[in-house]
């Protein structure tokens, strides 16, 4: 009785197929869940009195035995040839240890709903993980931050430099990114943290499981609902796929900055040895390969919720093997998502900051002009006006090969009886950024808040 469901049969699976339908060298990674899982359900079936208290016991101690094999030695898994999956895999481990009771054990369970039960306990325990990895990530970014609490960066909108900001108001803007994406894994683990077992292989079970009392035992919050859903939901597994990709589209934006900054063009930033290599025929270069893995890797993560999507959209009502095809999806996805944020993390620790030259590229091309705008309208003239105005000394500025610092009053009033010397204070970078007192702005009073606020909610959350 090495298959799970011979009976039926008369001739052997082809051998090619039966390669292409086994999951077991990738579902492998559900060993822990799957052992973890049967326990607990060996504990509902005593409960049910499918199972003698003897029976329960031995299947019990046989799968902590299983367990404590498997995580102590990865080759224990090697060790069965041709398993299916990882659910024939464990039941034939613990036949082999304890003989035919250990056959008692799927006794009113699918693969169906344990397979879903089994990728929900992993999958938490992975979200848990992702939180931490993103929670170092957003660490860093406020370290990074209260480093270079002067720094000002030129902020850029169509990649035209537009306004000053502060370099640790750029990087909170990330913080706050992340802080969304570990937001919507809390939510996403509420929806993946609901018990399918019980439902059988579509209808539920003719035994008398106890579902709330084993969803305690599995440390879930809620059973599900309805057997039919249950057993062909993967909606937590595309949420999960589509907050990676939210993370990736995150990580790749910053990638995206940090390799701009980090050319001599900008200057901004120097990527520290540890995640740069070199050119095998230029000797002079310093390549920012870690950033653009994380931004070449954000297209295979979407690709994996784009093909989530598709495997799913079809499928009729309840389980179906396409469904087998989500488990390399979202490993994969799992391993791409927390390699990215631990390279981005290590980027940001070894990152050098070159304030002189993000100041000096500050200073240049009337990156004040709204301030002479708005000074305007302090004295009452109406924006639009004050607007055009000011283009037109900007063009003016230009052609003279003069910044707005440079220009006289006596240019300026050329302009617009309205300028006076006072004007001068209003367009230093100082100003400009002091200016931007408003809640979530660039000024240096709201920046140090909105680091120390940071600082309070990340530590908060640990
Ligand atoms: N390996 C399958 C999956 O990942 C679970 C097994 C359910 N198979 C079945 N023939 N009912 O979806």
């Amino acid at each position: 009785m090495s298959k799970l469901w011979g009976g039926r049969f008369r001739g052997a699976a082809n051998e090619q197929f039966a390669r292409f339908n086994a999951s077991f060298r990738f579902d492998r990674r559900l060993f822990e869940a799957d052992v973890r899982g049967s326990i607990a359900y060996g504990g509902a079936l005593r409960a049910a009195g499918v199972l003698s208290t003897a029976e329960a016991e031995e299947i019990r101690d046989a799968l902590e035995t299983i367990l404590r094999s498997g995580s102590n030695d990865p080759k224990y898994l090697d060790q069965v040839a041709g398993a299916e999956d990882v659910h024939s895999f464990v039941e034939r481990k613990l036949v082999d240890l304890i003989g035919d009771v250990g056959y008692k054990l799927h006794t009113g369970r699918s693969r169906n709903d344990q397979v879903s039960t089994d990728l929900r306990i992993f999958l938490r325990g992975e979200i848990d993980r992702l939180g931490r990895l993103i929670d170092g990530l957003q660490r860093s970014l406020l370290d990074l931050a209260e480093e270079n609490p002067q720094a000002v960066l030129p902020g850029y909108t169509h990649m035209q430099k537009a306004q000053p900001v502060l370099f640790a108001h750029y990087l909170l803007a990330y913080f706050e990114m992340f802080n969304r994406d570990r937001d919507r894994l809390i939510e996403n683990r509420r929806r993946v943290n609901v018990m399918p077992l019980g439902s059988g292989a579509l209808a539920g079970t003719n035994f008398a499981i106890d579902r709330e009392l084993l969803a305690q035992s599995l440390e879930f919050e809620a059973v599900s609902k309805n057997s039919l859903d249950a057993v062909s939901d993967r909606d937590f597994v595309i949420e999960l796929a589509a907050n990676a990709a939210l993370t990736m589209v995150h990580l790749s934006r910053m990638a995206e900055d940090f390799v701009l900054y980090s050319t001599t063009e900008f200057g901004y930033l120097e990527l520290g040895d540890a995640v740069a290599t070199g050119s095998s025929l230029m000797p002079q270069k310093k390549n920012p390969d870690s950033l653009e893995l994380i931004r070449g890797k954000s297209g295979r993560v979407f690709g994996h919720h784009a093909g989530l999507l598709a495997t799913m959209k079809g499928l009729p009502l309840a389980y179906n093997k396409d469904m087998q095809e989500d488990k390399e999806a979202v490993f994969d996805t799992l391993d791409t998502l927390s390699g990215c944020l631990h390279v981005m993390t290590t980027v940001l620790k070894s990152v050098k900051v070159h304030t002189d030259r993000m100041l000096d590229a500050a200073q240049h091309d009337y990156m004040t002009a709204t301030e002479v705008a708005d000074y305007l309208v302090h004295k009452g003239l109406q924006f639009r006006k004050a607007h055009e105005l000011v283009g037109k000394i900007v063009l003016y500025a230009m052609e003279n090969g003069q910044g707005l610092s440079d220009l006289t009053m006596e240019q300026y009033q050329r302009f617009s009886p309205l300028f006076e010397d006072d004007l001068y204070d209003v367009i230093t970078l100082a100003a400009s950024l002091a200016g931007k007192a408003v809640t979530g702005g660039t000024s240096p009073e709201r920046v140090t808040e909105a680091i120390t606020e940071a600082r309070i909610r990340i530590n908060a959350n640990s």
